[in-house]
């Protein structure tokens, strides 16, 4: 079982507007709603890739009501702790003709004391019976942005594999928590080591990983527009491989990075190697983002994906893990 964390959960909206300028009134021409938050997303491409998942977090409200109601819809068991305040709703304002995506989000609850120790709670009992936790995205107003960091603390001794995808200080003090492995995309990794990349060199890529993993995750995997870098355990090593897929227009960006680590921890789940992992992890990202809905991916065409995906060892060190 693979659990994924979202404390941020929300209803997301996309409205399909041709030609959407500011201060005009438009009409949507396709429009939808599914129930969203990074880890969301991430269990909704598990589901699809087949592997036995339960999303966690906080909902309340009417909209959080909601957000349950519809992953029970997409048949994705989910396991939040229901808090006082409402869950936020996200819009996303796609314009079909020239690919723009704006998106509004709205502040979200304030989460009390009392509601992350019943989380706190939930998660370990959840831990228990799981190989993996992915903490996903960003954390809701009132939550200390140390807490993912002190939850990965805690899970340590369940010996629990932990993965996060977040941004910002709640990445720096999560990594510092020693997971077993971040995913940030190379925005978020330029922050995370403090310096800006000048290419994508592969000494460069090389070097970025290593900072990364200097602050505490065991493994590091950075995305990249036309696919990734990543330091994985290899026996007592690392080795750095990079993978790269021929870049596509996307029909709907958001959200490919968790199909990217939805896709790498399937893969992880079902023990198949690393570089079959990175293949489907790419193919993920990719097939997402010719799908509207974040996290919406097709089994067959990842499937076909992953063999276009090329493969190269950028390092083998044995002596760094
Ligand atoms: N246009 C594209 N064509 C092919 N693959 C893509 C494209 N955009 C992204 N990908 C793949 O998706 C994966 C994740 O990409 P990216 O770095 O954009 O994630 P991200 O910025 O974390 O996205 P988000 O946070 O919105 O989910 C990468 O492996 C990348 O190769
Ligand atoms: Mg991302």
């Amino acid at each position: 079982m693979i659990i994924t964390v979202t404390l941020n959960a929300a209803i997301d909206k996309t409205l399909i507007v041709p030609n959407f300028q500011p201060g005009r009134r438009h009409r949507t021409v396709e429009q939808g709603t599914l129930p969203g938050g990074k880890g969301v997303n991430v269990a909704r491409t598990l589901k699809r890739l087949g592997v036995p998942v339960i999303a966690t977090g906080f909902q309340g409200g009417p909209t959080g009501t909601r957000i349950v109601e519809a992953l029970t819809d997409e048949q994705v068991l989910s396991d939040f702790v229901r808090i006082r305040e409402e869950s936020r709703t996200n819009t996303a304002l796609l314009d079909p003709t020239n690919g723009v995506q704006t998106e509004i989000n709205e502040r979200g609850p304030q989460v009390t004391e009392a509601e992350v120790e019943h989380f706190r709670s939930k998660l370990l009992y959840l831990a228990s019976g799981a190989a993996i936790v992915i903490f996903a995205g960003s954390l809701p107003r009132g939550v200390d942005p140390g807490l993912y960091g002190e939850l990965i603390r805690d899970l340590r001794s369940t010996g629990v594999t932990v993965a996060v995808d977040a941004e910002g200080e709640v990445l720096n003090l999560a990594s510092r928590g020693g997971p077993t492995l971040v995913t940030p995309n190379r925005r978020e990794a330029e922050e995370l080591v403090g310096y800006e990349f000048s290419g994508d060199a592969d000494e460069e890529l090389i070097e970025a990983l290593a900072a990364v993993r200097r602050l505490g995750p065991a493994e590091a995997l950075i995305t990249l527009p036309d696919g990734c870098a990543a330091a994985l355990k290899h026996g007592t090593g690392i080795k750095v491989h990079r993978a790269r897929i021929p870049q596509r227009e996307a029909v709907a960006p958001i959200g490919s990075g968790d199909a990217f680590l939805a896709g790498f921890l399937a893969a992880r789940y079902q023990g198949r190697s690393d570089g079959d992992a990175l293949r489907y992890a790419v193919a993920c990202g990719a097939d997402s983002t010719q799908r509207l809905g974040a996290g919406v991916v097709d089994p067959d065409e990842v499937a076909r994906l992953s063999d276009m995906v090329e493969l190269a060892e950028l390092e083998s060190d044995p002596a760094t893990a």
